[in-house]
């Protein structure tokens, strides 16, 4: 069975604040962070060693899942002391990697398929790699795969800048997930001691001169690239998860959270370990709210996502939010954000009593770990 790397050492610029505090391939996604999700996926297929390529916050990401011993799987790690590229970084684990073909993955995308169908598609094409593909009705945010369209043989790779729609505007087309198989003659063509790009450096020349194919993935996609990803995301796969439960809700609500019966729980919602909701709220739809958290009396909250160990306070709304872990908001504020203009609170952060953020700017608006926010920003 290959083995496979996550790559795990990226900085997450464009989700700050809230990757100042949490690695973002370690944020959480229906309360697991997204790669012991990938973990948790290729485990199901079979693979029994990873190596996870990390470099901002490594020991954080190393102290969380160690060796691998509670996921059921061998974890290693590689030493990259600057962030290398996505090629880059795998060569320094060419050594591991090097006896059999082996899984490539971005550690900030959300899957829900079965890898060993994508094993099947290689070993039967005898591709030099596959590059999982998924059809997007705008593939203008992503890097564009033009292929043959019986075969699936990649013949061009598009990068964002160099893909221009057609005049009536973009149709659905194959883009790079981010999730790959790959041979491991690869690393022949990755330098080593340099920042290298395996989408754009690598990719391009291995699919002049060898077969390059693309393997449509079933099922959700999503990349965590900004913040409104970020709550689409939790979104997709909380429905995606209540789908494979056979339509059944209630699942993804922890046995051990105490919710008040006079509090309205309006599906689909997620909520975590020993989460307390008090009387008379409204919690829904889309909200995914972690462990650990209190939310008391009267207060409202829908399209949000709750990381661990926060407090809510009474008679407070909330919507289009992501709150991280440790927060508290006092009694009677008003978070909202509007359309995909989210209001961001990183870690710790405090809002006081009778505060209104309401978004009416361009941008999403982010509170930066451990601030106070006392006045009320319309
Ligand atoms: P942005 O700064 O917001 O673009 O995010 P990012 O740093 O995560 O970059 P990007 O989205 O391009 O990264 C895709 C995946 O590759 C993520 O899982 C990153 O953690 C990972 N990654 C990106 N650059 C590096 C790197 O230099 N080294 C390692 N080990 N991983 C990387």
């Amino acid at each position: 069975m290959p083995k496979a790397i996550i790559l795990s050492g990226g900085w997450g610029t464009r989700l700050r604040p809230l990757t100042c505090t949490i690695p973002k391939t370690l944020i959480p996604i229906c309360n697991k962070p997204v790669i012991e999700r990938q973990i948790l996926l290729l485990k199901a297929a079979g693979v029994n060693e990873i190596v996870l390529a990390v470099s901002v916050m490594a020991d954080v990401i190393k102290d969380y899942f160690k060796n691998g011993e509670k996921l059921g799987i061998k974890i290693s790690y590689t030493d990259e002391t600057f962030p290398a590229g996505t090629a880059g970084a795998i060569k320094l684990a060419e050594s591991f990697l090097k006896d059999e073909n082996f899984f490539m993955l971005n550690g900030d995308v959300i899957l829900n398929f079965d890898f060993s169908k994508m094993l099947q598609f290689h070993d039967k094409s005898k591709a030099f790699g596959t590059i999982a593909s998924k059809i997007v009705e705008d593939p203008s945010r992503y890097g564009v795969i033009i292929a043959n369209q019986n075969t699936n043989k990649i013949e061009k790779f598009l990068e964002k800048e160099e893909y221009r729609p057609p005049p009536g505007g973009p149709v659905p087309m194959p883009i790079n997930s981010g999730v790959y198989l790959l041979e491991p003659e690869v690393f022949s063509y990755i330098p080593s001691n340099k920042k290298v790009s395996i989408e754009r450096d690598v990719f391009p020349r291995i699919a002049e001169e060898h077969e390059v194919y693309h393997y449509p993935i079933e099922g959700i996609w999503k990349d965590v690239g900004k913040p409104y990803d970020l709550l689409q995301g939790n979104i997709s796969l909380m429905n995606d998860l209540i789908q494979n439960f056979n339509g059944v809700h209630k699942s993804l609500i922890d046995h051990s959270a105490q919710i008040n019966p006079t509090s309205k729980i309006i599906p689909p919602c997620v909520i975590g370990e020993k989460t307390v909701i008090r009387q008379n709220c409204i919690i829904g739809p889309n909200a995914i709210i972690g462990d650990n958290v209190f939310i008391d009396n009267n207060t409202v909250l829908k399209n949000s996502v709750i990381y661990n160990e926060t407090y809510i306070s009474k008679h407070v709304e909330i919507e289009k939010a992501i709150i991280s872990d440790n927060c508290v908001v006092g009694d009677n504020a008003r978070l909202k954000g509007i359309e995909d203009k989210l209001i961001l609170l990183s870690s710790h952060v405090k809002v006081m009593k009778d505060v209104e953020i309401i978004n009416n700017f361009n941008n999403p608006f982010s509170v930066c770990h451990h601030e106070i926010v006392r006045e009320s920003v319309k």
